[in-house]
């Protein structure tokens, strides 16, 4: 796994949007933390399947790098993902592919057990203290206000849709955010997520309390 960290670490190093390598470290581990509280066993293989997914799945984001076949060549050359089967070597590249919020907003692509314990881990890390902090790094790297109450909340119908209008990040949690526990596949990651939605809402209760100098 030592190759795939490695990798990870080497790609995610300069990211300031909340996509960084303790990012996908978080991911990962929580992955297998929920996929224990779901299931009476995990073997080393479930583990295994868990943690690469996990570890890769922002190093072949467009969004994050440029040339997403060429990361793909790499991580196909790396030990620890050469040594997989077809089926494995397939499964994963798949369930990385339809993983984010943005590719399944047209049509929901229903992933693989592992991916779907890997997606839920991915959205939680954008909720709960953490979220509110990459929403706020990710907000600001794009150039948007904290809060701008001129803007109307529209909800996004497409990727590009999503990734191109103008909004504020308080608005991202109207947008996306708060919906997120909606769309959890996994027990243990409807529960936990439904814990930091709940923190989330606090936190906006606050927000809005200041922002109106009550
Ligand atoms: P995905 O990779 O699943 O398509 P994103 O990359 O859009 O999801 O979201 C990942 C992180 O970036 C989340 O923490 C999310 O809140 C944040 N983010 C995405 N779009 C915005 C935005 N317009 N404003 C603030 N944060 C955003
Ligand atoms: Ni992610």
């Amino acid at each position: 796994m030592e190759d795939i960290i490695q990798f990870a670490k080497n790609t995610l190093q300069f990211d300031s949007t909340g996509h960084d390598f303790y990012h996908v470290q978080r991911v990962a581990n929580l992955a297998v933390k929920l996929y224990k509280q779901d299931n009476l066993e995990m073997t080393p293989y479930d583990e295994k399947m868990l943690l690469i997914r996990g570890l890769l799945h922002d190093t072949v984001d467009d969004k994050i790098v440029k040339n997403v076949d060429k990361q793909w060549d790499i991580i196909q050359a790396l030990p620890t993902f050469n040594k997989l089967n077809k089926k494995d070597k397939y499964q994963i590249r798949e369930d990385i592919e339809w993983m984010s919020y943005s590719k399944n907003l047209v049509k929901k692509h229903t992933l693989s057990c592992y991916g779907q314990y890997v997606q839920d881990a991915d959205r939680i890390d954008a909720l709960g203290a953490i979220g509110i902090a990459r929403a706020f790094a990710y907000g600001g790297r794009r150039g948007q206000p904290i809060y701008d109450p001129s803007i109307e909340v529209k909800s996004s119908v497409t990727k590009e849709d999503y990734r191109n209008k103008t909004m504020s990040t308080i608005h991202h949690f109207e947008d996306k955010l708060l919906h997120l526990v909606e769309l959890m596949n996994t027990k243990a990651g409807k529960i936990l997520a439904e814990e930091r939605t709940e923190i989330m809402k606090q936190y906006l209760t606050q927000f809005v309390h200041e922002w109106n100098v009550e």
